[in-house]
Parts: C-alpha cells; structure tokens; sequence
C-alpha cells in the first residue's frame, strides 16, 4: 500500500535542467528580440472564464470542440487557457490598454488543449505570444515575421520556410465559404469522413486537411482570391504585406491552402514550418485578427500577432546540433576541519561578486570524489582549499582544461587571475 509511484500527466512534460538550459538561452534570445523591436511584456492568468474561448476561437474549431480542459469552480465554467490571444485581448478590453494608444506587448508560458500526445504535440505546452494591438497592418504584420526571421538567425537555426496567405475579410470569407461549400457538396463522395463532418461546420479547414487523397479535391477548390475585385481592400494588404518582404529581403511562399485552426484570423495568415519535425513541422503561426475586440465586446480595434511552439524550438535546436552548455568557472573542493567549508563559501562568494559562476562541493566525500565531481561539472577550474590553505589564507587554484600547474593564491587575486586566464 502506498508504494506505487506518481507519474506526469500523459502529454504534460518535466524539463530537466539539462534541458532547461536550452529553454533559457531560447527565453533570453526572444525576450531580447521583442524589446529590440519595441513589444513589452504583459501576463494574463492561466484560468479564464470558458466564454472567452468559446467567443474568441470559435465553436466550430477542434480547439473548442474537443481539445479544452474545462471545469466547473463552484457553479462558474472555467478553462486553462489553450492559447493566449483571447486573454491578451480580453485584458487589453478590460484595461483600456489601446485606448489613446497602440500597444506592442508579448507574453510566454504554458497552454493546454487535449490533443493526441506525440513528438512535437502536448497536452501542456509553452508558448511565446506576440501580439500588435490596434495596428491596422500591413507594416506591423511584415514586422513580426521580420522579427522573427532575426530570431531564427540568432538562435542558428537554418531550414525554417516561411508560408503566408490572405484568407480576406469577414464578408469575403463568408463568400468563400459558401463558394467552398458548394464545391466539397458537388465532390461530396471524393470527401474523407473527417472533411464531411467539416463540410457544414467548417469548409475552411478541408483545406487544410492532410490526407494525400484528399489532396486532388483541395486543389480545385475555388481560391478566395479568385472571388474577388481587383481593388479589393484585403488584396492590397496582401499585395503589400509581399512588397514589403521581399524590399526586406525574407523568402516567403504563398500558400493560399494556409488556414489556420482558430476562427479569429482574417486578412493575413502566415506560418514558419521546418521539415525537421514530421508532422509537427509549424514552429510559428500567427496572423491578423481585426474583428476579435469587437467579438469580445471592445470596440473595433485591428491587430496582428503570432505565437511561437517554445518544445518545437527546443527539438529542433537539439537536432540541428548539440548546444553548448553552460558550465560554471570554477568547482570549489574543500577538505578538512570546518573552517576549510567556511573559506570555501567564502571564496565563492568572493568570486561570485566578480560576476563569476562558481559551484562550492556540497555534501562532503574525499579529495578524490570531489575532483571527479569538478572535472564532470565541466568547470574549467578547481580551486582547492584545505587545513594547509587555511593555515596559509591560500587557495589552490588548479586548472582542469589546459595544462598548467597548480598555483596557491591568497583568496583576494583569484578571481582576477581566472580572468586574465580566460
Ligand atoms: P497556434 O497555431 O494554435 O496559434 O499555435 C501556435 C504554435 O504553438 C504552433 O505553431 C506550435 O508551434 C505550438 N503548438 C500548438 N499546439 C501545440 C501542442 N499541442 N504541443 C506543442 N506545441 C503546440 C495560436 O495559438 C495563436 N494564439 C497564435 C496567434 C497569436 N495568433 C495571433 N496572435
């Protein structure tokens, strides 16, 4: 009784710090990115009333329709937010965030949605969100995706292609939508049995659909902007939005089968996928959502963002090489009677007002286990203290990467003489 273990929730990961270490530097790069480019950050709870959701992403979408974790809190429907955009602009409604002002604000941390668990797709998942709040685009929509083509190069990552597409405006997507309906009806026996259930709900997203036998049927249907005039607003966003991409140099494909799986988008729509991930390949995927302040019950305020899936960076930063990992300065050993640990602490301390990462042995073991456990912190140095050096008020200081001899120093010249090492 009592001895079976406790295992994670299926889908919902543990990062290790051997792994954290990467999660930081990729946090460090985008934090560092948004701010270059003016974004602030903003945080909005985890839980938010079920509505939101419901409004803002819409109740055809597999989001809303099976993927929510929703509960009951005493008579009040609730649910972990499976995204953050709805939040943001709840908040940004709430607050009078954009009243006098457009606003450029980012936010990180985790969503959920009850998705079928494999590589790539978690039921508990970490997203950076980046949103423009009361921008009408289309210069800000180019800047987030320049953005985040400066992002992909910082971090190193090669590979990553950038897909964008117009899905137009509420009015053209209902023109659309009917023009699609009618369409998938007449080939209604070509149809997988997913994309007929989506034929009333939502024909948009057959498009999308990647069964290889559905692909011949995708292909014909009729294209949005084939239904539209030439002067047509959402096609001379568009047209600049490409404009603006290549002045900036930044490949990019039109693909006008791009639709998304959240029902807020209108106009621009774009994605950074990799082929490195299987069938997780989307990195990045974002858009415009001109209506969404005004479905939340704001007033009519145009706005663009895009979230990035933080796991996905993590996998493919791990496959597209091995990353350095931080190691500290030095591994302090320390053997001895009691005042060896104090000079010990001291010394890391010392060395840490230096701006130095210094780990300090803990836990006792002989000189022995203590300098294996400085040679696999990876440390580039050990210093040493024992009775010897703290009769002497000296620190052996020994270095593990190079060759050199062991040197005593009086604790004070440390520091200054790993740096001039370095
Ligand atoms: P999304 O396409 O649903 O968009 O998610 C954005 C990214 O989050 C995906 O491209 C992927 O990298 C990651 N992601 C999504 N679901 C999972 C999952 N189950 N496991 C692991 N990663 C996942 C949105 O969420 C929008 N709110 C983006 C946005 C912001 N649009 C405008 N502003």
């Amino acid at each position: 009784m009592g001895t079976a273990t406790i295992q994670a929730v299926r889908g919902m990961n543990d990062v290790l710090p051997d792994e954290a270490a990467l999660w930081q530097r990729i946090e460090d790069a985008a934090r560092d990115t948004f701010a270059q480019y003016g974004y602030r950050n903003l945080r909005v709870p985890i839980v938010e009333p079920t509505a939101l959701f419901v409004r803002g992403i819409g109740d055809g979408t597999d989001i809303v329709e099976h993927e929510m974790y929703t509960f009951d809190d005493h008579g009040e429907s609730l649910t972990l937010r499976p995204e953050a955009t709805a939040g943001i602009v709840r908040a940004a409604i709430e607050h009078h965030l954009t009243y006098d002002r457009p606003q450029r604000v980012w936010t990180a941390g985790p969503m959920f949605r009850h998705e079928r668990p494999q590589k790539g797709r978690y039921r508990q998942f970490h997203q950076f969100d980046v949103e423009a709040l009361a921008f009408a685009g289309p210069d800000v929509d180019a800047e987030q995706i320049i953005m985040l083509g400066r992002l992909w190069k910082r971090l190193g990552l090669d590979g990553m292609a950038l897909q964008i597409n117009s899905i137009g405006d509420a009015r053209e997507r209902h023109t659309h939508r009917r023009a699609l309906t009618g369409y998938f009806r007449a080939n209604f026996a070509k149809l997988d049995a997913d994309s007929q259930r989506r034929l009333e709900s939502n024909p948009l997203r057959i498009l999308d659909s990647k069964n290889p036998e559905m692909q011949a049927v995708v292909a014909g249907a009729p294209q949005l902007f084939d239904l539209l005039s030439d002067d047509a607003e959402s096609r001379r966003h568009f047209s600049e939005l490409q404009g603006l991409l290549q002045a900036a140099g930044v490949r990019f494909e039109v693909n006008p089968n791009l639709v998304r799986g959240l029902d807020y988008y209108n106009r621009t729509v774009f994605e950074w996928v990799t082929t490195r991930l299987g069938a997780q390949g989307t990195v990045a995927g974002g858009g415009r959502y001109d209506g969404l302040f005004e479905q939340l019950g704001g007033a009519p305020t145009p706005a663009c963002g895009f979230a990035i899936g933080i796991e996905r960076l993590v996998l493919l930063l791990r496959e597209a090489r091995a990353v350095g990992e931080a190691v500290p300065d030095a591994y302090v050993v320390h053997v001895g009677a009691a005042p060896a640990a104090a000079l010990a602490l001291a010394t890391g301390e010392r060395l840490r007002d230096a701006g130095l990462a210094v780990v300090v042995h803990a836990g006792g073991g002989s000189f022995k286990v203590q300098m294996k456990r400085a040679d696999a912190s990876g440390a580039r140095w050990a210093l040493i203290v024992g009775d010897d050096e703290v009769a002497a008020n000296r620190v052996a200081v020994k270095p593990l990467r190079a060759a050199g001899e062991q040197i005593a120093l009086p604790p004070e010249d440390v520091a200054a003489h790993i740096r001039a090492a370095h």
